[in-house]
């Protein structure tokens, strides 16, 4: 479904993806393994657009500051130059870190304004679809998004997104900063949306320990570079992966 071959990422002359090559396939979920700085969020904001739509709005104001080699197939068709909302339409969904909701709008007003361009009984459907993957959210309907708990605004963040209808859902880090008890939430729905839904799943995150029990397959990515890749139990006990990633 999705090949991601060679890309290199230079902001300036820094290079922040080094001829990383990845594939997701249709139904998987895949895991994006890296610490800080190691590139996951430049992945993320390639294969959404936003990488190239930074580029091109920099070329406009005469600057060279990005530079992007490598291409990003999505069901057969490069997309390396597409423009962010027609991967949007294609069904490449970007859900971001600490996504920017409406925090003076309620819960059901954010679903609405992300669901504009879909008819009431879809946004509807989906809605229902999302408060059985995230039961908490259903008492918080009424409540302005700026007033929700860091994993209840994941949450709305990733429902958000679910309004769109991803094929490609991407996740970059949707466990940052969230108890254990809120992560295993967040992974638990994760995983259901992925099984009911259908939607592939690629996500981001710096320790092992949560993801690997919920993936398919995991990439592990240092300076830009993958280091190591397999299924999530190859992963698991792998000894590399346990002293670098298990954050003990
Ligand atoms: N807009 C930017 N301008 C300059 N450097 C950037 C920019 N975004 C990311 N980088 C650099 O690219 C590297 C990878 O960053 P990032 O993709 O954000 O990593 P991660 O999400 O894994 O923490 C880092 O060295 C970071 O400083
Ligand atoms: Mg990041």
């Amino acid at each position: 479904m999705l090949e991601v071959n060679n890309l290199m990422v230079f902001f300036e002359n820094a290079l922040a993806l080094n001829g990383l090559s990845l594939e997701v396939r249709e139904g998987e979920i895949v895991g994006l393994i890296g610490s800080n700085s190691a590139g996951k969020t430049t992945l993320m904001n390639t294969v959404s657009g936003l990488i190239i739509d930074m580029k091109i709005k920099e070329m406009r104001k005469g600057g060279q500051r990005i530079t992007v080699y490598g291409n990003i197939i999505y069901d057969g068709e490069d997309i390396t130059e597409t423009a962010p909302n027609q991967r949007v339409k294609k069904g490449i969904v970007l859900s971001r870190e600490r996504h920017p909701i409406f925090p003076e709008s309620s819960v059901m007003e954010n679903f609405k304004i992300a669901g504009y361009l879909r008819s009431k009984t879809e946004v509807r459907e989906t809605m229902d679809f999302v408060f059985t993957l995230f039961p908490p959210l259903v008492k918080l309907k009424n409540r302005k998004a700026g007033f929700l708990s860091g994993g209840e605004q994941q949450m709305l963040a990733i429902g958000r997104a679910m309004v769109v209808r991803p094929k490609l859902l991407l996740l970059d880090e949707p466990l940052l900063g969230l108890s254990p008890l809120m992560q295993k939430a967040v992974v638990d729905a994760i995983v259901n949306l992925n099984r009911e839904s259908g939607i592939t799943v690629l996500l981001s995150e710096q320790f092992a320990r949560p993801v690997l029990p919920m993936v398919d397959r995991a990439y592990v990515v240092e300076n830009g570079m993958l280091t190591l890749s397999g299924t999530g139990p190859e992963l698991m006990n792998n000894p590399e992966i346990k002293a670098a990633y298990f954050g003990v």
